[in-house]
């Protein structure tokens, strides 16, 4: 098999193998938990303000998905608190649970697995320290996680080699990391998990482009990223969660 074919393999769809496998779910084994916890003792829970269309200033969603493009250049203005809470909304807000208490969200999910968590490198957001959080979306709030030295070289470190911008990563004001948990979905869909997973970021950044949209902001994806370094600065052990893409969101240049 020639290298494009082994990797075209992971595009097709692999039910009629999946539906002769024994999954983890049908064996009885324990659900692997909806979210990753926090320890909210220990850790610092920030409040996001409750999620408004106030912060919206461009409400047609045509012209959201008509003017939408990829956005590397920002300006000085920051986002705020409200904005922010908003597209962590948009992104991975829970609208709903379905009848087995799995959560319902602003964006769809094959089965309702939700394998992600959304890091937060937070650069200029009015009124939060810099720094590296993680969004909470069951309470809709933000817990810190630390401070990190030398931000602006680790995220130049981080989205390495960027073919269009060089370094437009640090302007942002805030750069999402999200990522995967593959065993939320691998219980349930086995060898069918793994497709499904990277459909359904594909619909996480989407909501992030036109939530941004809606309010003056501009957001870029970004793929191209150093796998090892992010995972180890974000503390993920990298193999039973890692992070699989980013998005990078400022404010639009008037
Ligand atoms: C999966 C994916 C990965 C991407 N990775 C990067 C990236 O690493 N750096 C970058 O500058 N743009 C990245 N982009 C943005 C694309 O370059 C952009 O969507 C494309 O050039 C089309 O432009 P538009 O989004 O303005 O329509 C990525 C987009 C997608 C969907």
């Amino acid at each position: 098999m020639t290298r494009y074919e082994e990797q075209r393999r992971f595009l097709k769809s692999n039910f009629n193998e999946f539906k002769h496998i024994k999954t983890d779910k049908i064996k009885g084994l324990a659900q692997p938990p909806i979210v990753k916890l926090v320890d909210s003792k220990s850790s610092l829970i920030i409040d996001l303000p409750k999620v408004s269309k106030d912060v919206v200033c461009k409400e047609n969603i045509f012209d959201c998905i008509d003017q939408r493009r990829s956005t590397r250049f920002y300006s000085e203005e920051n986002l705020s608190l409200n904005e922010l809470s908003y597209l962590l909304w948009a992104t991975q807000g829970i609208t709903g649970m379905n009848k087995n208490g799995l959560t319902l969200r602003t964006v769809p999910c094959s089965g309702a697995t939700h394998t992600f968590e959304t890091y937060l490198i937070i650069m200029r957001v009015e009124g939060i320290q810099q720094g590296i959080y993680r969004y909470l979306p069951v309470e809709h709030k933000l817990s810190f996680m630390f401070e990190l030295a030398e931000l602006e070289q680790k995220i130049d470190a981080i989205t390495l080699d960027q073919p269009f911008v060089p370094n437009f990563a640090k302007k942002a004001s805030v750069l999402f990391a999200w990522s995967t948990t593959p065993y939320r979905s691998e219980w349930k869909y086995d060898i069918s998990a793994h497709k499904k997973i990277l459909i359904d970021v594909g619909h996480v950044c989407q909501n992030l482009y036109l939530s941004s949209e809606s309010i003056g902001a501009g957001a870029c994806a970004i793929g191209i990223y150093d796998q090892k370094l992010i995972d180890e600065i974000l503390e993920l052990d990298g193999e039973e969660e890692f992070i699989i893409y980013l998005g990078a969101v400022g404010k639009k240049r008037k």
